[in-house]
């Protein structure tokens, strides 16, 4: 099987492709302080993301490398699952190497190397973190031989993509999704529609999620130790079983078992539908 990875290209980048990064780092680093978890602001660190222009993968590699075992790989564009979980499984992290237009810096559809690069990789400088991405490759693999592949995206979409976490008892984001979005990251904190429920796994596999706008709920960590330990840890096979036969729940749905620390009004959610 072809791993679908391609050169970087680095030196092809132009001028202008380097200050759309520098303007996309500048504002969302300077956004981040306080809002974002410990390990992603040392991660951005030791990486050395704050040196100018779009980073080099080979050299962000070898410092990853030195700490948890990582490297970052480029490939087209999205990749089939099983490719994407193959390097997962082997800690390697697949990033676009395109990067968006300066018409484009709030809003986009596919993930571009902002996104991937900013978004991803400091926290694989986390070695909880790390090794959670590295079982949740093998664990898609396994997903695809259970049927269920959709249960285990929504686990991938709501911590790696939109998750938030409690540290020393305030909210900060750490998915990727939302802290390469300057909109998603004040949104996902702040703002009082979206509801903000306690992680519980089951609840998140069953749970549906929009791609075209922020998110209706968002799922809450406590240290990305015990996100391991109830994910990488757990054998997902008779939880596959059970959820089988479970209804999915909509995205903006609260439960009567859920713990809430609040209840979103979803005044976004119906505002967008009127627009
Ligand atoms: N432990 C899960 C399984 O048994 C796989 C997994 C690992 C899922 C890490 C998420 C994160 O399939
Ligand atoms: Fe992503």
């Amino acid at each position: 099987m072809s791993d679908w990875a391609i050169p970087q290209d680095w030196n092809s980048y132009t001028a202008g492709e380097h200050a759309v990064w520098d303007t996309l780092f500048a504002r969302q680093s300077r956004l981040l302080k306080g809002r974002t978890t410990q390990a992603f602001l040392r991660g951005m660190d030791v990486l050395r993301l704050s040196r100018p222009g779009i980073p080099n993968f080979a050299e962000l590699s070898e410092r990853l490398m030195a700490l948890t075992g990582w490297c970052v790989v480029a490939v087209p564009g999205l990749v089939p699952d099983a490719v994407f979980f193959e390097h997962l499984a082997n800690r390697r992290f697949v990033a676009g190497r395109f990067i968006r237009t300066a018409d484009q810096l709030d809003y986009l559809q596919e993930p571009d190397v902002f996104h991937d690069l900013f978004g991803h990789v400091p926290l694989l400088t986390d070695p909880a973190f790390a090794d959670y991405m590295q079982t949740y490759g093998a664990g898609g693999l396994r997903a695809q031989s259970f049927g269920a592949l959709k249960k285990l995206a929504r686990l991938y979409w709501y911590t790696v993509e939109f998750g938030l976490i409690r540290e020393h008892g305030m909210l900060r984001a750490y998915g990727a999704g939302i802290v390469s979005s300057h909109g998603e990251t004040l949104f996902a904190l702040d703002d009082p529609s979206p509801n903000r429920i306690v992680f519980d796994l089951e609840r998140v596999m069953r749970t549906d999620y929009r791609i075209d706008d922020y998110q209706q709920s968002y799922f809450v960590i406590d240290s990305f130790e015990d996100l391991r330990h109830r994910t990488a840890d757990a054998d997902f096979g008779p939880l596959y079983r059970r959820l089988a036969d479970l209804e999915d729940i909509t995205p903006g749905a609260v439960l009567p078992q859920d713990r809430l620390l609040n209840r979103g009004t979803q005044a976004h959610t119906r505002h967008a539908r009127l627009t």
